[in-house]
């Protein structure tokens, strides 16, 4: 079955949807510095499907090792390119790493597929719509003016894919639209490893329900919704990974809606962060220490996907929910506090 390069693939989307590409019949192989991901995940992958996928590391910013190795590997016929860095708050205090990171090992991909066709997946994220003005937010909502050098990465680079996808007619290229993943493959063999205090809300719910942190901060009370705290579209990690076997599926196919696509991946519904707590405590029958603190600067009130043109027109819909995506969280965290891999 097809080759597909998973770059970023011993990260938390990407280690998931390895595991997805390989239950599908693909042959993933695998390219990541390490840069924010641990090498142990690699044979916790291997627990899951039985085999070591293939892994190269290196730095997708080295022009000659990034073409080397794909002049190496022609028999790769799709890429899911997840390799970035992300955080947000890492992104305001040091742009350039996020610009020189972000781009550089995009375009340092696209080059090496001058000559040749390619499908190709991009991880986008939902953060391009900003605060969106309708919702539940589609794909054709207007982008905003990002709030963060990481949001404008994704921005500037849908753009030049789609600029690349017209302009050369072998790159066959989708976007995906991530909204909230959270949760972990069923195994809890693998899940999200964040470096140091976690900055989004489930891994610090987790490490607090474990005891890692003393209480969780819910940033803000008084938001302009139902119960004052802010609404987001929480997808489980393992359907997220299946939108990128969809889209693949897809650009094999040929995609009707052209060369460059986007589309939401989230589940169409909004909760809000004390509903995420709520189901948490449900999740893992105990309560969970919490205090309400200060907004935190440039989050948005309230996002959720339209997704119905990834139910239609990926024939990708979400089928795991709040309840799943808690559990799997906490088992995960159990898992790895018990099972350090470091
Ligand atoms: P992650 O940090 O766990 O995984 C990214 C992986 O890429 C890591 O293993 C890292 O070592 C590797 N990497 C980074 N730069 C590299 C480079 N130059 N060369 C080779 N490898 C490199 O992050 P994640 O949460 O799995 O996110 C994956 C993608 O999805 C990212 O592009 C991110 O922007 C996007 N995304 C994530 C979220 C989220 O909430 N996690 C939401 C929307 C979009
Ligand atoms: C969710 C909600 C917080 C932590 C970010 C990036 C986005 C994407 C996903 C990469 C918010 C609240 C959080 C805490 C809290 N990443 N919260 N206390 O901000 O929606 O999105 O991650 O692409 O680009 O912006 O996710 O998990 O940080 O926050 O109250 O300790 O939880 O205010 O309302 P966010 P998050």
């Amino acid at each position: 079955m097809s080759k597909i390069l998973v770059t970023g693939g011993i990260g938390y989307i990407g280690s998931h949807t390895v595991v997805e590409l390989y239950n599908a019949g693909y042959t993933p192989i695998i390219v990541d510095n390490l840069s924010n991901s641990n090498i142990k995940i690699l044979d916790q992958i291997e627990k899951i499907i039985g085999v070591k996928p293939e892994f190269h590391q290196f730095d997708l910013c080295d022009i000659q090792q990034t073409a080397s190795f794909i002049a190496a590997n022609p028999d790769i016929t799709g890429i899911i390119h997840f390799a970035a860095s992300k955080a947000v708050g890492e992104s305001v205090a040091d742009p350039l790493k996020y610009y020189h990171n972000n781009f550089f090992s995009l375009i340092n991909l696209l080059n090496a597929y001058r000559e040749k066709e390619i499908n190709f997946v991009f991880s986008s994220s939902c953060t391009v719509y900003g605060e969106p003005d309708i919702l539940p937010v589609t794909e054709s909502a207007p982008v905003k003016k990002a709030t963060s050098p990481y949001g404008n990465t994704k921005q500037i680079a849908e753009e030049i894919l789609e600029e690349i996808a017209g302009a050369y007619g072998n790159y066959n290229i989708i976007a995906l639209r991530y909204f909230n993943p959270v949760g972990a493959h069923q195994s809890a063999l693998i899940g999200e490893l964040p470096n140091g205090v976690p900055q989004n809300l489930l891994p610090f719910i987790t490490q607090t329900a474990i005891g890692k942190r003393e209480k969780l901060t819910v940033f803000g009370n008084d938001y302009d919704t139902p119960d004052g705290s802010c609404i987001r579209d929480y997808i489980h990690v393992v359907d997220l990974a299946k939108a990128h076997v969809a889209a693949i599926k897809l650009l094999e196919r040929g995609n009707p809606n052209g060369k460059y696509d986007v589309f939401n991946v989230g589940t169409g519904n909004g909760y809000s962060v004390l509903e995420a707590i709520k189901a948490f405590e449900k999740a893992s029958g105990q309560p969970l220490k919490y205090e309400f603190g200060p907004k935190r600067d440039g989050d948005i009130i309230q996002v959720w996907g339209d997704v119905n043109k990834s139910s239609t027109e990926l024939g990708w819909k979400a089928e795991l929910g709040i309840d799943e995506m808690m559990a799997s969280a906490w088992a995960w965290e159990k898992y790895i506090h018990e099972n350090p891999l470091d």
